[in-house]
């Protein structure tokens, strides 16, 4: 089973940008846990970052057809990213979104999620642990289904 782990733009920072909002791991160390994780869950993980959207939607669907679900923080295209969005729709993959920080409880564009009406859960701000959390429910929902 193939999960990918999608990372937007400005996530390739973790670690140096705004620390008290987003903790202090960084992207690398993220994804070597999530990878961690993958191996106890006996699930494969592939991950992504970029800061461009284009690339996001090429990876999507280049990778789409081989993968069974998708774990994506789309950083700031989370509040405008119209073509993110159809790309993870196009891909009939299910979708669970992640913010590491409360999106709720900050600047008010940043509340609206135009990814949310096609995610299938979301977490929000349990900072890294949320990704952790996120793998843990989709590849129970999966094995659910399988
Ligand atoms: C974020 C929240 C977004 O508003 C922001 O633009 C990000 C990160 C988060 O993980 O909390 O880049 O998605």
């Amino acid at each position: 089973m193939k999960i990918l782990v999608i990372h937007g733009p400005n996530l390739n920072m973790l670690g140096k940008r705004e620390k008290s909002i987003y903790g202090e791991k960084t992207l690398g160390e993220i994804d070597a846990l999530l990878k961690k994780e993958a191996q106890a869950l006996n699930v494969e993980v592939v991950t992504f970052q970029s800061n461009h959207e284009g690339a996001l939607i090429d990876f999507i669907q280049e990778q789409g057809d081989s993968a069974q679900g998708i774990i994506i923080n789309p950083g700031a295209l989370t509040h405008y990213g119209f073509s993110l969005l159809d790309a993870l729709g196009d891909s009939k993959l299910p979708v669970i979104e992640v913010h590491l920080s409360d999106i709720y409880h900050r600047e008010e564009w940043r509340a609206k999620s135009v990814i949310a009406p096609i995610a299938e859960e979301r977490i929000i701000g349990s900072g890294w642990r949320g990704y952790i959390t996120a793998l843990q429910v989709l590849a129970s929902k999966l094995n659910a289904e399988a």
